[in-house]
């Protein structure tokens, strides 16, 4: 995972690479350098844990680094090596006048350790980047030219990369190239900036060009030159990103996540607009580049995604089998790709990702494009790796979401799988005009009812309150909501290290009822329709266990008070649409609860936003 920035221009590169930075916290945040070079040397600062211990850090030597104009930056999510300053980027060669950061993992290090080993390198740290390090400098040595050097190494290289290199021998040359890692140069009047993604550099400069595979840019304060890992000029690709600077602000919140929890209202209504027009026409998804008669083709569809895009997917299946009658396979990133897959040209594969940057769905979409099936994108970012492999893209239009533990974004995605669902069941002609009129009715005024959620919050925080001090809890659903009850349960883990598991209600008699006890709080979500009663009595079940019983229910059935110990009541919904509204309490439940143990909720531990490396 990691982020890398890197500088060269005029302005004081301190301020530009720490700020840059701070915008990458989200690809990890467990130690982070930069290098600085000063026309002379090159010096290089490094911090373990959060960023603001390297902006201490640099607060100290700005005497120093004020008239630099050249420098690499790094933020980390250890991968080999624990997050110790001595593992912390940039890593440098032996004499110290090269230095590296690097995004990605080098495969092949262990054997290119032991060989530049026997060259003499004497290696500091643990970590696979130190290799690149050394083995550029072994380059530089014999060739001395930086480019040439960076390109000979890559050859040598297996794995992902992204990497930015200086040397202090070329104090106006800046270096950087990737494969399978995101890079792209952001370019100014008489300045080049290098980032692995958009919102580091967006303030500076809105002219950029995306690095391919095995593309090295050699950038000078002047210039720009672009050539293949066989040496082959390429013309730079130059394109205005379609961003604005975005200040990050938690707008008076305590954490970004419970800021990010309000705006699903707003959200809701983002991604409706433009899509749902009026409730008696059909839903408009022009991003679908298929016709109707690929859409009528289909028999089958495979939705690929990792962690909470997982849970948003297997939303997905259950409302496309249920409007559209096609079989959907719902499968982690992480276990479609090793495997052999049913996926072919009759396939449509639905990828699902937030970042649009997790490593193992961009294997897993590649693998399948490569089989020749359509690939859908659903993701927040559109301007993504993943993106660019869409044949339609769904953008969800969920705003950047600086937590860790994703919100808005999979309420987002719900929102999109509902749009798409109800678009393919309208052109299919599988749902009824009176179906998917009631549904898009209901759809248009679910914001108001998760407004009316958030206005009584204080009672999830009661129950938060007394329920943060157990160590491991159950959550139960069934039918569509399953993927709540795994969303819930996820939340909770990642941002208050509690146990929790998630559980087919009708699965607990099979194993896991075992556990039940006093000291194992089973949280129910017992939404009214197909499976309220067999909900019903899979409590009662746990009950009879001396379980400790928590209700989350739109019931207002009085008896429930008698069999739970604690009911969070919300608006009534009609079941295919209640997961949208049925997770937002679990987050307020899983945020109260880690807010009052006093976990660091926007940046849990051994955590980051988006995962990069599979
Ligand atoms: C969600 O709270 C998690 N932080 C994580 O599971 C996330 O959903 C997962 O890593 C997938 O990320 P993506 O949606 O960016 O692909």
């Amino acid at each position: 995972m990691c982020g890398i920035v890197g500088y060269i221009g005029s302005r004081s590169v301190v301020e530009i690479l720490t700020s840059g930075l701070r915008k990458l916290e989200y690809r990890g945040y467990d130690s982070s350098g930069i290098a600085v070079h000063s026309g002379k040397e090159i010096k290089v600062y490094k911090a373990e844990g959060k960023l603001q211990n390297l902006d201490d850090l640099m607060q100290k030597h700005v005497s120093e680094t004020a008239s630099s104009t050249l420098g690499i930056g790094h933020i980390r999510w250890a991968t080999h090596g624990a997050p110790t300053t001595v593992n912390a980027h940039p890593h440098t060669c032996n004499c110290g006048k090269l230095v590296i950061v690097h995004n990605g993992i080098i495969e092949n290090y262990k054997e290119l350790r032991a060989d530049l080993e026997k060259r003499g390198c004497k290696f500091r740290s643990q970590t696979d980047t130190e290799t690149v390090a050394h083995l550029v400098a072994y380059h530089y040595g014999k060739l001395q030219n930086l480019t040439e050097a960076v390109r000979q190494a890559t050859k040598e290289i297996d794995g992902a990369y992204a990497l930015c290199i200086m040397h202090q021998d070329n104090p106006n040359v800046l270096v950087a190239t990737k494969r399978n890692a995101p890079l792209l140069v952001g370019i100014g009047e008489g300045e080049y900036f290098v980032a692995s993604d958009v919102p580091a550099i967006i303030e500076y400069t809105k002219k950029a060009m995306y690095l391919n595979d095995n593309e090295i840019v050699t950038l000078t304060r002047e210039n720009m030159d672009l050539i293949d890992i066989d040496n082959n000029k390429i013309s730079s690709k130059i394109e205005m990103l379609p961003w604005e600077p975005v200040a990050l602000s938690k707008m008076g919140f305590k954490h970004f996540m419970l800021k990010e929890i309000h705006e699903q209202p707003d959200v809701i209504r983002n991604v409706l607009s433009g899509k749902l027009f009026n409730t008696d026409e059909p839903i408009n998804l022009s991003e679908v580049n298929l016709t109707k008669a690929d859409l009528k083709k289909l028999n089958r569809i495979q939705i690929i995604a990792c962690g909470t895009s997982l849970h948003a997917a297997m939303v997905g299946k259950y409302l496309i089998e249920e409007f559209c009658g096609i079989p959907v396979d719902v499968e982690a990133s992480s276990e479609y790709i090793y495997r052999k897959t049913v996926t072919d040209e009759k396939t449509l594969v639905i990828g699902v990702s937030q970042s649009g940057e997790t490593a193992d769905t961009i294997t897993a979409i590649k693998q399948s494009k490569e089989r020749g099936s359509h690939i859908l994108i659903i993701t927040n970012r559109p301007d993504s790796t993943m993106a660019r492999f869409a044949d339609s893209l769904i953008p969800v239009n969920a705003g950047i979401e600086v937590s860790v533990a994703a919100t808005k974004s999979y309420v987002a995605q719900l929102i999109s799988f509902y749009l798409l669902a109800i678009y393919m069941g309208e052109v299919k002609e599988s749902i009824s005009q009176v179906f998917s009129k009631n549904l898009k009715k209901e759809l248009v005024i679910l914001p108001q009812k998760i407004e009316q959620i958030l206005a009584h919050k204080e009672i999830i925080q009661r129950c938060a309150k007394h329920y943060s001090r157990y160590k491991d809890f159950i959550y139960i659903a069934r039918g569509i909501n399953l993927a709540t009850s795994l969303e819930g349960a996820l939340k909770l883990k990642e941002i208050s290290y509690i146990n929790a598991t998630g559980y087919a209600a009708g699965e607990l008699k099979h194993g896991p009822i075992a556990m039940l006890d006093e000291t194992m709080p089973v949280l129910a979500i017992l939404m009214k329709g197909s499976v309220y009663e067999k909900i019903l009595s899979n409590a009662e079940e746990s009950k009879a266990r001396n379980a400790n019983l928590i209700a989350l229910t739109d019931s207002d059935d009085p008896k429930l008070d008698d069999l739970f110990d604690f009911i969070i009541r919300i608006p009534e919904v009609s079941e295919v649409l209640s997961p949208i509204i049925s997770v937002i309490p679990l987050q307020l439940m899983a945020y109260y609860i880690a807010e009052f143990l006093g976990k660091d909720v926007d940046q849990p531990r051994n955590l980051a936003k988006s995962v990069t490396v599979e």
